[in-house]
């Protein structure tokens, strides 16, 4: 029997010394400042019942959550939220108490991270939420506090963003389509991934609202996106005026009161909480790839628990805050660890290109876009290479890493195959499709044998499993499936599977061998994907890196 007693489960770790105390600086002094601002401290328990997350599945899906039972065999979810369980403690314990509530937290939420994805499983989060208070002022009040909290926290280098539920909740509501279309709608805007959204709206009769919906992932940056708003939906109709102008209101106030930080307005912010019904909001810091505060207006939320009160909050990832400001603190010794490390430089695009077939025909589309790639092109055993003239590096990696770099954000963009998106998954924006890499998937067997015959359970062997799986459980079949590292098309072959799910480009390695397509799954192609927190603060070169190669590819 193996014991762990001498590590910690994965995603978690200790915190030593130095890390305690910058830990503790940073949320000693928001606590002075959540309580100069009236607000006062609550903690809720470490696990709560299933059932008050249940409802917010959406948000929380089963297999995020630590559950387990209780000793009455009652389910029981370890917290992967604070605002959720304030909400339940507002609604009983605080029932009837005088309103506008202001609370605070200090806490750890859990939730279960993909294996070997480096992401914490266990968060400490800050936050505060201001209950029984709707409007501008409150809004203001919560946007206000969230700037001067990310100001304390990285003094002149973060970012304020700010959208509205309300714009997409509108649109959405009077289009006629099918659920899982509205979620891969969702899904499109918040990963600001054009041209499936194109594809999927495309197809719609609804032209006005389709085309709307269209723009709103590009509609971000600062003033000039709320005149673009407004000319393309200003006279839609009264709900979406009155909406821009809230946020316009916001976005005023919020630029003149905040020196500090430079607000964006995104209006593809939809990717947060479904309790979220409005204003919706985010601060990004330099140095760290993944937003550092998160929150929104939740007016319905606390409904659910029987107490119809409007409310407004945000959580901060002390973690992340931790981290970034240990990495601006080496001093003594540990400056030589830091001149080890290559830090992303503010003003340069470092971009991961996915090494093989992808490799030559991107660096192809680079010189037509009129980049020098001399240096890419000659590499040797040089790792991180210079596009001289454009500020960018680049680098050779595997899919997978792509993506690992491009999420953790030490590279701002990646070049990376569509199979390895679908694969794998991940949070980042995906931009735009390359057109170049065009294969598919396919479900192929053995010529002419009939893979769906009998009532045995399949085997298929596959590189992609969680490709696999999504497509066989759409049809209802149970399949085994198995992974293969590559040369997959050996497997039934040999007799280790019924079919085989990969990539078919020209054919011809499933001619060779004996196979031939059951079915198409998807269309690949290369897609340029980009670090959610660089797309907002290397906003121009990042758009004018994607136009360039836009104007050439095919
Ligand atoms: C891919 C894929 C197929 C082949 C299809 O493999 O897994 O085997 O290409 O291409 P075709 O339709 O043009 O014949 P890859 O060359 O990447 O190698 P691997 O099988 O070792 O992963």
């Amino acid at each position: 029997m193996t014991i762990y007693d001498k590590i910690t489960p994965e995603g978690t770790r200790d915190l030593l010394f130095e890390q305690c105390d910058v830990q503790n600086g940073i949320t000693g002094a928001l606590r002075k400042l959540f309580e100069e601002e009236g607000y006062r401290e609550v903690k809720t328990p470490g696990f709560e019942f299933y059932d008050a997350f249940a409802s917010k599945t959406d948000y929380y899906p089963q297999e995020g959550l630590y559950t387990l039972p209780d000793s009455r065999g009652r389910l029981i979810t370890v917290r992967p939220d604070s605002t959720i369980p304030i909400a339940r403690m507002t609604a009983s314990k605080l029932r009837g108490h005088s309103l506008p509530i202001k609370l605070y937290y200090l806490q750890d939420v859990f939730r279960r991270q993909p294996e070997h994805s480096g992401k914490n499983a266990e968060t400490l989060q800050m936050g505060m939420e201001l209950i029984g208070a709707a409007g501008f002022e409150a809004d203001i009040e919560a946007l206000g506090i969230a700037a001067r909290a990310l100001q304390n926290a990285a003094p002149d280098k973060f970012r304020i963003e700010i959208g509205h539920m309300g714009v997409y909740n509108q649109l959405m509501s009077g289009l006629d389509m099918e659920p899982e279309d509205k979620i891969l709608i969702h899904r499109y805007i918040a990963a600001k991934n054009y041209s499936a959204l194109n594809d999927i709206l495309d197809s719609l009769s609804d032209s006005r609202s389709a085309t709307i919906l269209s723009r709103l992932p590009g509609l971000f940056g600062g003033a000039e996106v709320l005149a673009e708003a407004r000319a393309l939906m200003g006279d839609a109709d009264p709900a979406l005026n009155n909406i821009l102008q809230d946020l316009e209101k916001l976005f005023q106030a919020l630029s003149r009161d905040n020196p500090f930080g430079k607000v964006i307005i995104d209006f593809g912010l939809v990717n947060q909480a479904d309790y979220y019904s409005s204003l919706v909001f985010r601060g990004y810091i330099e140095g760290s790839g993944v937003p550092v505060l998160s929150g929104g207006r939740y007016d319905d939320l606390l409904s659910d628990f029987g107490e119809n009160i409007p409310a407004v909050g945000f959580a901060l990832n002390i973690d992340q805050l931790t981290n970034a400001r240990l990495r601006s603190e080496f001093t003594g010794d540990r400056a030589e660890d830091q001149a080890a490390v290559s830090q992303p430089d503010p003003d340069k695009l470092r971009i991961a290109l996915t090494k093989g077939r992808l490799e030559d025909s991107f660096i192809d589309l680079m010189e037509e876009a009129g980049f020098d790639c001399s240096e890419v092109k000659s590499k040797g055993r040089k790792l991180l290479l210079e596009v001289p003239g454009a500020n960018i590096e680049l680098f050779l990696a595997k899919a997978h890493d792509v993506l690992t770099y491009v999420e953790h954000g030490v590279c701002d963009i990646g070049v990376v195959g569509k199979d390895s998106i679908a694969e794998f998954g991940g949070t980042y924006y995906e931009i735009l499709d390359l057109g170049i890499g065009i294969c598919r998937f396919a479900l192929a067997a053995p010529k002419g044998k009939d893979f769906y015959s009998a009532y045995d359970a399949k085997v298929v062997a596959t590189k992609y499993p969680n490709v696999a799986n999504r497509y066989f459980e759409k049809k209802g079949m149970d399949v085994n499936t198995i992974k293969i590292e590559g040369s997959v098309e050996i497997a039934p072959l040999v007799g280790l599977a019924d079919g085989i799910v990969d990539i078919v480009q020209t054919g011809s390695t499933l001619k060779e061998n004996g196979l031939e397509v059951v079915e198409y799954i998807q269309d690949i192609s290369a897609r340029l994907i980009v670090n959610s927190s660089s797309m907002k603060i290397k906003k121009d070169s990042i758009d004018s890196f994607s136009k360039k190669l836009e104007e050439v590819k095919e």
